[in-house]
């Protein structure tokens, strides 16, 4: 109970209440017990003096009478019934008494020891004598001896008197004492009350204000932080409160921008291509963003364990300490195959103590693919390059040992060398066609075009190749001729392309469908062949760069493999799009959209 403030301060005020009362009644009742004590003193002597005085008269005036003397004796006593007068003669013989019941029986006794230490002193020094007695019940006399000579008879007897003793009890003094203090203990037990009654008070306005901010700071460790308390006072407490609050409203704005930082920091993570994981110490994930539970599709029981393991990271002691891979490469299969870089390094508390791990995960699925397409794209034109020369230099050896002689042979080898050489020259415009539309360096002009004009051309140029195989092109066009907004030599080329590869790869004596139509503000184009198709898992490629489905036989018929590549990019450079349909043995579709133009009237058409 006496921890809580409010318990110590009534103790202190209670303390102090009576340490102050104790030094007063001391003083006081000091002060008053001298005060009657001198006024008792007094009238003992005054009592004295007149006793001498009045018996002194008597006995001079002659013979004075033992009970006359006994009378005027118990006249001049005090009143009190414990106040006595004696008088004694020289020998210490009682002679006379006053006539009260405590002076009963004293007649005739000697008197000594130490219950007459004034008669005793008196006749010592034969002086006046004034002493305090203390009867055996602890009652206190004041007594006084005083010198009497005279002589009191009694019939014939005649006694010699030499003092007068005089006793009175100090009891009202003593009582009035006895008073004072209980009077002064009541007011003590009252003063006591009161300060407890207004040192409660006194002491709730110390302790209600600390209460208040002692349950809201709890409050506020308990994550409450709209706490305030009420400044009511300037003084020590009021400070203390207007403290309180500025703490609340600091921890407020902290935890605001904590927070802020917080959802940044989740947004990015959120947001981020790169997969990010944070592992503790321990190696418990202590977080993964979206992405990175996508890349590795993270499970609850999945330990970081078996993701580094999976993440060719090593372990997470190596990670931690900073030794051993950081950054590694690997494929991961499931849902489906990415290649993935893998960053790993450990984090620092702000104490500057290892407190977990990062991984972040790059996926460098498309970066993989371009660098094999690359690597691919060098050796395929190295080999499309080599062949036709190994062609060349092996004809040329060969007339030089001496076919050159026959020449018909010779006619033969260098229609092929030549051949061959075209092949190249084809080859390598393809790739510079390929490699102007890769750089855009190539300007296309745009104009609304006709495309049933277009196609036209196209058949007529490619009728030839078609007659030596027998085929027959069919076109399927609208009524009102759709235009569409190109550059005419490119879609040309793309035209040719198609068509030409139509050419080769279908069956002999089929027939060729070209149809045109409008689909939103696109016109679709769309060749149709009825040739042998294209398998479906070589669809998704055959829009590659030397891209073939059957490598020999297109070699045969000429191909490189570019003819469809450059047909895509000047589609897409046109903004369009370009597709196929294709069936085993079915035949097969290339189309492609190009963007249409609404023909303004006066528009030029080429
Ligand atoms: N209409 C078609 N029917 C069946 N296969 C086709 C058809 N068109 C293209 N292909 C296949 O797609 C491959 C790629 O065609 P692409 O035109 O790009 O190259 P290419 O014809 O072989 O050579 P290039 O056109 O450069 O002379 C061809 O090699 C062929 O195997
Ligand atoms: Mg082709």
């Amino acid at each position: 109970m006496f921890q809580s403030i409010k318990w110590r301060l009534m103790l202190l005020y209670v303390l102090l209440i009576v340490v102050a009362m104790q030094f007063v009644s001391f003083f006081l009742v000091r002060n008053i017990e001298a005060f009657y004590l001198e006024r008792a003193r007094t009238d003992l002597r005054t009592r004295g003096a007149h006793v001498v005085r009045v018996l002194d008269l008597e006995m001079r005036r002659g013979p004075y009478s033992r009970e006359l003397a006994e009378a005027h004796l118990n006249n001049l006593r005090a009143r009190h019934e414990d106040a006595i007068i004696l008088l004694v003669s020289p020998t210490g013989q009682v002679a006379a008494t006053s006539l009260n019941p405590a002076a009963e029986g004293l007649h005739g006794l000697f008197v000594q020891g130490p219950d007459y230490p004034a008669i005793i002193e008196f006749f010592a020094t034969q002086e006046p004598v004034e002493a305090r007695w203390e009867d055996h019940t602890g009652r206190r006399f004041y007594t006084l001896a005083l010198p009497l000579s005279g002589i009191l008879t009694q019939g014939t007897v005649r006694e010699e008197v030499a003092l007068v003793y005089v006793r009175e009890p100090l009891d009202e003094t003593y009582s009035i004492l006895q008073e004072v203090q209980a009077r002064l203990l009541n007011a003590t037990l009252l003063a006591i009350g009161v300060t407890l009654l207004l040192g409660t008070f006194a002491a709730q306005t110390i302790t209600r204000p600390l209460q208040e901010i002692t349950s809201k700071a709890a409050r506020l460790a308990a994550g409450h932080f709209d706490m305030e308390v009420k400044v009511k006072s300037g003084d020590e407490i009021g400070k203390l409160a207007e403290v309180f609050n500025y703490l609340t409203a600091e921890l407020r704005k902290t935890m605001a921008e904590l927070r802020n930082d917080k959802t940044k920091l989740e947004a990015i993570l959120t947001q981020m291509t790169n997969g990010v994981i944070a592992l503790d110490t321990h190696g418990h994930i202590i977080h993964a963003n979206i992405r990175a539970r996508d890349m590795l599709n993270i499970t609850e029981e999945m330990s970081s364990a078996h993701i580094l393991e999976l993440l060719n990271l090593g372990d997470l002691a190596r990670l931690l300490t900073g030794s051993g891979p950081k950054v590694a490469e690997t494929e991961l299969k499931s849902p489906y195959t990415i290649a993935i870089r893998a960053y790993g390094a450990p984090f620092h508390s702000a104490e500057g103590e290892v407190s977990g791990g990062i991984i972040v995960l790059q996926d460098i699925t498309e970066e993989a693919r371009l660098e094999q397409m690359r690597r691919e794209f060098v050796a395929n034109v190295s080999h499309e390059l080599k062949t036709p020369l190994t062609t060349i230099k092996s004809y040329a050896e060969t007339l030089l040992a001496g076919a050159l002689d026959t020449k018909d042979v010779a006619a033969s080898f260098l229609s092929t060398m030549s051949e061959e050489a075209d092949r190249m020259d084809r080859l390598i415009k393809d790739l510079l066609t390929l490699s102007s539309l890769d750089f855009q360096h190539v300007r296309m002009p745009m104009r609304p075009t006709l495309l049933d004009e277009l196609i036209l051309d196209v058949a007529d140029k490619l009728a030839f190749s078609a007659q030596r195989r027998n085929l027959k092109f069919r076109t399927n066009f609208p009524e009102d001729t759709p235009v569409v907004l190109a550059n005419a030599d490119k879609v040309e080329q793309v035209l040719v392309n198609i068509m030409a590869n139509a050419i080769k790869y279908t069956h002999e004596g089929s027939d060729i469908t070209v149809s045109l139509s409008t689909v939103g503000d696109m016109v679709r184009v769309g060749i149709r062949d009825r040739g042998p198709g294209i398998p479906l898992e070589d669809q998704p490629r055959i829009f590659e760069r030397f891209y073939r489905v059957d490598k020999a036989r297109a070699r045969e018929l000429g191909g490189t493999g570019l003819g469809l590549a450059i047909a895509k990019q000047i589609v897409e450079a046109h903004g369009g799009r370009i597709g196929l349909e294709s069936e085993a043995n079915e035949g097969t579709e290339i189309y492609f959209f190009l963007p249409r133009h609404t023909l303004p009237s006066t528009g030029q058409v080429s």
